[in-house]
């Protein structure tokens, strides 16, 4: 696996060149945007926490620097498969905010734990993810700001600035591409709602757009098919648990429908799969972080799917390993905070908070 050393921006995760995938594959290159290196170990922080914080800064009339000001600052609530409560969460703890995370039963323990120590409470709610999603919506309607990843509302402000968030990866992608001189061919990226390949889908438009879910829990393919939001019943148990969604974000749909994506399903056993196969190139993630590797190793097993897609020998493809794998993930959560502290600053230059300044964490 090779790292490019090039001027890449402040705090961009690696996009590294992984030839024994593209030999696997039969294609030219596989370039692999590894966001296990950002704050929290995964992409979420990119439009939770952004998102969270504007949010607040809206309803504030505040500007983001300012907020930790205020002693009274509306809770902040959202569903979350994990990763995105935890970037909430983070949002809240850094703005001195309180905030309640929505938790399906079927998330990890070890998910809410973390989300815990940042200060955030819980609510778990029974059934799949679209359950708390539904749950969270009723209780910010009551006392609270929403901050959701995926909405029925095709123009929600609040999705859209998640989305934008997301838009840091393409932005330093281009960057990465351009100082290493290559260009992507293809992009599989894997759906939970879609707002992530929505994102990728806009910031890098000449790629061909292939969405991989999992069979158990496919929302986008049906929904684009459908040409609405659909929800998908059924328990959606697939090991590629931050992609248990059974219904698609509106704005999300809205933006893949004009990519005109390939839609590729992948087994349970595939993914699991490709999570080793990642493992074997020094790429420690898990089932929902290499479901685009199961797709791209799904597409090219097969000629005519190969065809579909326009795979080739000369094919450069773009995949993100979304999460770092848990036991991979061993920087303690006062350090991910700093680090999200730095990003924050990064993202809303106003903020300018210093290092060391103060956050607190729930022993
Ligand atoms: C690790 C990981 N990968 C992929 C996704 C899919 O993103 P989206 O739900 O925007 O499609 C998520 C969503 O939470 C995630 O946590």
């Amino acid at each position: 696996m090779t790292h490019f050393h090039i001027p890449i921006p402040a705090n961009a995760t690696a996009l590294s060149d992984c030839p024994a995938l593209a030999r696997r594959a039969g294609v030219g290159h596989v370039l692999v945007k590894v966001e296990s290196g950002r704050p929290f170990g995964n992409f979420k922080i990119l439009g939770g926490m952004t998102a969270a914080l504007r949010a607040l800064a809206r309803i504030t009339g505040l500007p983001v620097a300012q907020l930790q000001m205020r002693r009274d600052l509306p809770r902040l609530i959202c569903a979350s498969d994990g990763n995105h409560g935890l970037a909430v969460a983070a949002a809240a703890n850094l703005a001195g905010a309180p905030a309640t995370i929505y938790l399906h039963h079927s998330v990890p323990r070890a998910r809410a734990d973390r989300i815990q120590t940042l200060g955030a409470s819980i609510h778990w709610v029974a059934g799949t993810y679209d359950d708390a999603v539904d749950a969270a919506v009723e209780a910010a309607g009551v006392d609270g700001v929403l901050v959701p990843d995926t909405s029925s509302d095709v123009n929600d402000p609040i999705v859209r600035d998640v989305m934008s968030g997301y838009a840091t990866m393409t932005d330093e992608i281009n960057v990465q591409l351009a100082a290493s001189g290559n260009t992507i061919s293809h992009q599989f990226i894997q759906a939970g709602v879609g707002g992530l390949a929505a994102a990728m889908a806009e910031g890098l438009p000449e790629a061909r757009l292939a969405i991989v879910e999992p069979k158990q829990a496919a929302c986008v393919a049906p929904a684009l098919a459908a040409g609405r939001v659909v929800r998908i019943e059924g328990a959606l148990h697939t090991c590629a648990e931050m992609l248990a969604c059974g219904e698609a974000s509106a704005a999300a749909l809205a933006i893949l429908a004009r990519h005109n994506p390939l839609l590729v399903p992948v087994s349970e056993a595939a993914l699991l799969q490709a999570a080793e196969i990642m493992r074997e190139v020094d790429i420690h993630t898990t089932p929902s972080g290499s479901a685009g590797l199961a797709g791209l190793l799904h597409v090219a097993s097969s000629g005519h799917l190969k065809e579909l897609a326009g795979l080739t020998r000369s094919s450069t493809i773009l995949l993100v390993a979304t999460e770092a794998h848990p036991d991979a993930f061993t920087r303690s959560l006062d350090i991910e905070l700093s680090a999200a502290r730095n990003f924050a600053a990064h993202f809303f230059p106003e903020m300018g908070l210093p290092d060391g300044a103060p956050s607190t964490l729930n022993a």
